[in-house]
């Protein structure tokens, strides 16, 4: 069988677990044959790296991202560039006969992903939405859970995500803390818990009323904390010894080979100050979800929790199960297992109707978010012809639904309105 053939676009952090993948880890199925960055001394390391790899990749600058394309026929795109510009290189990509891999979030608003759904119609190529949350064993045993009928139709969901203010804080560093790159955390973040509920209930979200605002990550903090006479990044900032927040690059070496070696070219600081008065999204959001089935959910996302992980808890006609995990925290980068699970306080419970509540033995793999980043590139990657029967490939619908919820809560907290999800884009199917 021929090598498929994938290029990528965007070559951060994230970026390295395909460039991995392809280059080291799925070499019988998969070859890399061009990389594309804004960042002319990131695109040459990665160049360097896939050569000593034994990849004979060409670098191409953002603006040659189209020539990229003619040259070097890739059969498949990887997009890992921030959320901000997934939509135009997805379109691109699939314009030029390309099928495509995207980082989540697909997009970030609904103009930009009416633009992916009618340009995925018109090419006729494939999405995919790297979901690796779908992936993780206990996750899985969820969903389940939940298709075995064990709790009969499900009614309403709980579901609360903490955020700590170590990887919480992250969030406020860089251009995920702008709404026009990320669209906030509701959607940046939030797309894999949406995506899970979507998957778990096997349904879509109709309607969205949320609430959200700012009330940690913010100057007054930074003063209540005696942080005066702070400048824009960690770097040079006075205080920055008695800062809980500092994130010392050189001390970081991850961090400072792929970000502050290339400063230079584009003036793309990883270390801004948590509390600059420019960030403007929310670290504190509720959202009210109604679904097509049914159910009705109730959601959280705090991002300055002194504890990381979540709670999920389904409310079905024949009993309850909940769902609690906790997770190691980090910032990425400075770890080499990022969202790593804690055995001893993940749970399920099952407690059916006049029973007595029971523990379920958690499927525990080790490895970064959950083990499901690995189980994801195999899916991505291997090629296998395998019938999945828990449906964890992810398409353009999932993405775009998973989505949808974050981009309605947004709106939702800018109106004051509940909004309708039908009404945000045209024409797209269930997933
Ligand atoms: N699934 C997960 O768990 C997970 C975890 C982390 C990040 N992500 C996603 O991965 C993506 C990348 O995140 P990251 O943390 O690596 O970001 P990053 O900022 O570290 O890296 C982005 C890269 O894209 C490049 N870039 C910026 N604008 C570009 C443009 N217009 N054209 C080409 N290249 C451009 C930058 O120079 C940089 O090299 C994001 O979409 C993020 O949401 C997913």
């Amino acid at each position: 069988m021929a090598r498929k053939r994938y290029a990528q676009v965007g070559l951060g952090l994230r970026s390295w677990l395909f460039s991995l993948a392809v280059v080291r880890d799925h070499t019988e199925q998969a070859e890399l044959v061009g990389l594309c960055d804004v960042n002319a001394g990131r695109l040459a390391h990665r160049v360097d790296w896939a050569r000593g790899a034994g990849a004979s990749a060409p670098g191409y600058a953002a603006e040659d991202f189209d020539r990229m394309l003619i040259e070097t026929r890739p059969d498949c795109v990887i997009v890992t560039t921030p959320d901000r510009d997934h939509a135009a290189y997805v379109c691109r990509a699939m314009e030029h006969g390309c099928d495509v891999i995207s980082e989540k979030p697909l997009t970030i608003d609904a103009p930009s992903l009416q633009r992916i759904l009618d340009t995925e119609r018109a090419t006729g190529r494939r999405c995919r939405v790297a979901f690796n949350y779908r992936y993780s064993p206990y996750r899985a045993q969820v969903k389940q859970l939940l298709a075995s009928g064990a709790i009969g139709q499900v009614l309403s969901v709980d579901f609360h995500w903490l955020l700590d203010t170590r990887h919480g804080a992250d969030y406020f560093r860089r251009w995920h803390r702008e709404k026009q790159s990320s669209g906030g955390l509701l959607v940046h973040k939030a797309t894999h818990h949406f995506d899970l509920v979507n998957w778990w209930l096997d349904s879509v979200p109709s309607a969205v009323q949320a609430s959200g605002g700012r009330g940690y990550y913010t100057p007054a903090t930074a003063e209540r904390l005696g942080l005066t006479s702070r400048s824009e990044r960690c770097l040079d900032c006075a205080p920055a010894a008695q800062c809980p927040f500092r994130l010392d690059l050189r001390a970081e070496k991850l961090l400072a080979v792929t970000y502050l070696d290339h400063e230079d070219h584009d003036g793309y600081f990883r270390d801004q100050c948590v509390f600059s008065d420019q960030i403007d999204i929310e670290d504190t959001m509720t959202v009210l979800v109604d679904y097509r089935s049914g159910a009705r959910m109730s959601y959280s996302l705090n991002a300055a929790v002194p504890r990381e992980g979540y709670s999920v808890a389904f409310n079905g006609t024949l009993g309850r199960l909940d769902h609690v995990c906790e997770e190691s925290s980090y910032v990425s980068g400075s770890s080499p297992v990022s969202g790593a699970m804690d055995e001893e306080k993940t749970r399920i419970t099952l407690q059916p109707h006049f029973e007595r509540a029971r523990e379920i033995p958690i499927d525990a793999t080790g490895g970064s978010h959950g083990g499901g980043d690995a189980l994801l590139l195999a899916d991505l990657f291997a090629e296998t012809t395998e019938h999945d029967p828990l449906g964890r490939a992810a398409d353009h619908r999932a993405g775009a639904w998973s989505i949808l919820t974050g981009i309605a809560a947004n709106r939702s907290i800018a109106s004051g309105e509940r909004v309708v999800v039908d009404e945000l884009v045209e024409g797209l199917e269930l997933p």
